[in-house]
């Protein structure tokens, strides 16, 4: 196989053709290495290889081919030294914090990140002798004051979930490295095609490949993108340890979505625009988050940092959680379901599921409104999607 630096290439081919090493057999397509183990030619060849001076695979806890050019492809997508895959998105964030922190430390995260997020830092990391302090995401004078001594990183979401704000990446990295914190950015809306959180300044990308990557919901995954240094010295000891790994099976079909990422996110995001701006015109919708729409507070932020608006919108109906429940019932054709990214178009009610476990005053300091119904805009003809919701707006 040619020698290729897929540096030189643009995202849509490292996409298509990065991380394969083609094996002996030729194969056009990436194969599934399905084997949990390797084999050495000797003793000594064993221990080089367990002791890293000599590079190969040792066991499919933290080596395998499958896995290895899926992180290869992703780290290249988003303009990283190194990638390292997990068995889910939250598996992804649950590393970093392992891996980066220690009883005493503190992290300060935006109040608008997935339900989990919040769970993880605030029970589990915080079971451990970890305090979490929780912001408003655009609020950068916030961010700033929050930030102690001990603060090891800042978290945030961008765009947030389910409210679609926009956070300032280039301003707050600026913020962590004035204090000597690192910032963890979560790009599971944008996907690297739509928003590099690395080139903007960001020291660490997690990554739901639940999501986007796979785009038609059939595995759960996650990826941590950082530089070499930061992953080989704090999450790879972890992933080697802790074994919260990616099947290469999972790996096999987030690599040929990746392949598609591209095409997918633009048609994806035209849809999500021209169905926010419907919405709009909509009796009965109070409000429409949508960073491509005028109205959205950071609009002409989205439009400098990233490459298109996303495919999630999420509106306010005038009433509460009865008017949602009704509205979400009425559809026929969407998925009534809280998984995102997917080519079905899917609709969910976030106050009671996302973030139903979220103690009540959290979610109302998040602006989680019982009103609030979140769409991820699937790749159906777009008339047949507004079709469908119009009939829950007239219910
Ligand atoms: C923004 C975001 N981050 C992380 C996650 C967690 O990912 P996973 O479900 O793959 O564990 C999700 C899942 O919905 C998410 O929406």
């Amino acid at each position: 196989m040619k020698d290729i630096n897929w540096n030189e290439y643009s995202l849509e081919t490292q996409a298509i053709r990065a991380g394969h090493r083609r094996t002996h057999e030729d194969e056009h397509s990436m194969p599934i290495f399905a084997t949990s183990s390797y084999v050495f030619d000797s003793a000594e060849e064993a221990a080089l290889r367990f002791t890293g001076q000599k590079a190969g695979n040792i066991y499919s806890r933290f080596t395998n081919p499958t896995v290895n050019a899926f992180q290869e492809r992703l780290a290249l997508m988003e303009k990283g030294e190194r990638c390292l895959a997990f068995a889910s998105g939250m598996a992804a964030i649950m590393a970093v914090g392992m891996g980066l922190l220690k009883a005493g430390d503190h992290v300060v995260c935006s109040r608008s990140v997935f339900g989990n997020t919040v769970l993880m830092f605030q029970n589990y990391f915080g079971k451990f002798g970890v305090e979490t302090d929780f912001v408003e995401l655009t609020d950068l004078a916030a961010w700033e004051s929050a930030i102690k001594p001990n603060t090891r990183f800042l978290f945030l979401e961008t765009p947030s979930n389910p409210l679609i704000e926009i956070a300032d990446i280039e301003r707050i990295a600026a913020i962590a490295h004035n204090h000597g914190c690192l910032l963890v950015v979560d790009n599971v809306f944008c996907t690297p095609v739509l928003q590099k959180p690395l080139a903007l300044g960001a020291d660490i990308v997690v990554h739901s490949a639940t999501k986007y990557i796979d785009g038609q919901g059939r595995c759960v995954g996650g990826a941590v993108v950082a530089s070499e240094e930061l992953i080989e010295k704090h999450i790879y000891p972890y992933l080697r340890t802790g074994g919260s790994t990616m099947s290469p099976f999972n790996a096999w079909v987030f690599l040929s979505g990746l392949e598609t990422l591209a095409v997918r996110m633009k048609a994806h995001c035209d849809s999500a625009f021209e169905l926010a701006k419907w919405l709009e015109q909509q009796p009965g919708v109070a409000k429409v988050h949508y960073p491509g729409l005028t109205s959205h507070a950071q609009h002409e932020l989205a439009r400098r940092q990233q490459a298109h608006f996303g495919a999630v919108v999420s509106f306010e109906l005038n009433g509460g959680k009865e008017q949602a429940w009704r509205l979400i019932d009425s559809t026929k054709m969407l998925s009534i379901t809280a998984n995102l990214g997917d080519v079905k178009t899917t609709i969910t009610h976030p106050a009671s599921t996302t973030h139903g476990r979220l103690a009540p005053e959290v979610r109302a300091a998040a602006g989680i409104k019982d009103g609030l119904v979140r769409v991820s805009v699937g790749l159906e003809n777009i008339d047949d999607i507004k079709n469908d919701l119009l009939r829950g707006l007239e219910s």
